[in-house]
């Protein structure tokens, strides 16, 4: 694979991992970052995976924020690309976050335990990356241990994901009896703990194979023939277009099969993709700045109350010193420290093409969905806000705080921590969250971070939809005679709450003009 040097744009690769969680993601990311050379020793990343062994675990190394912000994006460079790989959480609970993170990114790498195959979490995120048409790469993990029929785990991914599967290479035994994979299309073996180059073969009846797999090799010749003759050639635009996986297997753990799957990032992912905004398609290579934020960590050193938003550079060039225009406000916003992130470190960013992500340190003028550019009036879409499935008042004990609480949520809320709503009949206010753990995280946050002691409520409601309607009037009238049920978000929109769906629906029927919405695009 070799991108022209002088065109920063095509060298981009911006992608996620999704898995299931224990299928391998922090290993395999630990093992892609090795190649890139953006750490030295491995466990760089382990710090994370504790983090995600139980709850509390997790809390704590949250409160730490400095391990997950480092992991939050890491950027490195391999066979002339730069990968810019974005963390999707690590935690169970399934929140706002993966979707939006998974909003800027290009591609995805699916990685699946070969024992288990497709599990709940894959198949939720592989989801969001099909409402985008995101290409993925599959890899196949874990073939050190006793694992599924291959054959068994392309059809399920096939059926349950209506992906086409090409696989590239192909296992040569598994489990104890591991020894490699060959690669279909240029005849040749990769084995496993061996370094170096892959070995040229005759093809699949070369005699290698008698010697790799010492239990015969007569049925392994008939499934690679199988499997090479049974699956569509690979198509380059139809997994571009995310209709077809190309899928590799291999070892994590083991170091095995992630060259290969770095090398099919480089050659075959895609490099910054055009990005919709409300006015027109933004392409990558247009000169001038645009870009979105997707995802804003605060308090990360709880001694400097630092605040980073993490930008999509979406177009252009974007160049320490310059001014952005925040669309939002139509202020000009100085970008002075805009930073990168690596395994470890971060690094003041002096310039950053379309696919970059940077973090840019603010004081709160930055939130979830902002878009900055040059200048030009756009929105960036697809950086969504859901209705929170769970909704609960939240109480203070100390009375004298409530100003400081509400304070404290504002910016949590700004960070996509939760979502919280003002009833305009003037009652405390009501948090939304998309799952449970993030309530925990909140009231966790709340006293670690700005020393209040909260509690939960159940509320009468238990459901909740934007509305807008294109007749004012009636939208207005519909809110003043629903006073005890409306609440403003944060951003001041209004919100319908209610007890039910069953009520909702009865509601929403008896107002047609109004549209009652379960998503809403920031801004
Ligand atoms: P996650 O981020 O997707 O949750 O998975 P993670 O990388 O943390 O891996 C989960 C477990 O699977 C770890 O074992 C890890 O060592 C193991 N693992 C990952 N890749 C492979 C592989 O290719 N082969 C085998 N055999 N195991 C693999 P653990 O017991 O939880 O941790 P540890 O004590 O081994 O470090």
């Amino acid at each position: 694979m070799t991108a022209p040097a002088n065109d920063p744009v095509s060298r981009r690769r911006t992608f996620a991992i999704i898995s299931h969680p224990d299928a391998g993601k922090t290993t395999l990311t630990e093992k892609l970052l090795l190649f890139g050379g953006a750490i030295q020793l491995a466990g760089a990343v382990k710090a994370k995976r504790n983090a995600q062994q139980t709850r509390s675990d997790w809390m704590s190394i949250e409160r730490e924020r400095g391990i997950s912000v480092v992991t939050s994006v890491m950027t490195f460079e391999y066979a002339d690309c730069v990968f810019n790989l974005l963390d999707t959480p690590g935690h169970e609970d399934f929140s706002e976050d993966t979707y939006r993170t998974l909003s800027a990114v290009d591609a995805a790498v699916m990685v699946i335990d070969a024992a288990k195959g497709i599990e709940a979490r894959t198949r939720k995120l592989f989801e969001v990356c099909r409402l985008r048409d995101i290409p993925i790469v599959t890899f196949v993990n874990k073939l050190d241990r006793e694992g599924r029929d291959p054959f068994e785990l392309l059809d399920e991914i096939e059926k349950t994901l209506a992906l086409d599967t090409t696989p590239i290479t192909w296992p040569i035994g598994g489990g104890k009896n591991f020894a490699g994979t060959y690669r279909f299309a240029t005849k040749t073996v990769r084995q496993i703990d061996k370094d170096g180059d892959e070995l040229k073969t005759e093809g699949i009846f070369d005699p290698l194979f008698d010697r790799l797999l010492p239990n015969g090799a007569d049925n392994w010749r008939e499934e690679a023939m199988l499997a090479e003759e049974g699956s569509k050639p690979f198509d380059l635009a139809a997994f571009r277009e995310g209709h077809l996986t190309p899928v590799f297997f291999g070892s994590a753990l083991r170091n095995f099969g992630v060259r290969d799957l770095i090398d099919a990032m480089a050659e075959y992912a895609p490099s910054p993709r055009g990005q919709e905004a409300d006015k027109r398609v933004v392409e990558a290579k247009e000169p001038k700045m645009t870009g979105f934020v997707f995802k804003i960590q605060a308090n990360m050193d709880p001694n400097h109350r630092d605040r980073i938003a993490f930008m999509r550079v979406c177009s252009g060039k974007l160049t320490r010193g310059m001014k952005a225009k925040l669309i939002r406000t139509g202020k000009n916003i100085p970008i002075n420290a805009p930073q990168f992130f690596f395994a470890r470190d971060r690094s003041i960013a002096d310039e950053a093409f379309a696919g970059d992500v940077v973090g840019l340190p603010n004081h709160g003028q930055l939130r979830i969905g902002d878009t900055l550019t040059e200048g030009e009036d756009i929105v960036f879409r697809g950086v969504p806000s859901f209705a929170p499935e769970i909704l609960r008042r939240i109480l203070i004990s100390d009375a004298m705080k409530a100003k400081k609480l509400r304070e404290a949520l504002q910016q949590l809320a700004e960070e996509g921590v939760v979502q919280v709503f003002t009833p305009h009949d003037g009652s405390g206010s009501i948090v939304g969250v998309v799952g449970a753990l993030q309530l925990d995280v909140l009231a966790q946050r709340l006293e670690a971070e700005y020393g209040l002691q909260t509690r939960y409520e159940t509320s009468r409601f238990t459901i909740c939809r934007w509305i807008t309607s294109s007749e004012l009037l009636k939208l207005k009238s519909f809110i003043d005679s629903n006073g005890s049920s409306v609440a403003d978000d944060l951003d001041g929109a209004p919100v319908f709450m209610s007890s039910s769906a069953f009520q909702l629906n009865y509601d929403a029927e008896r107002n047609p003009a109004i549209k009652f919405s379960d998503v809403k695009d920031y801004q």
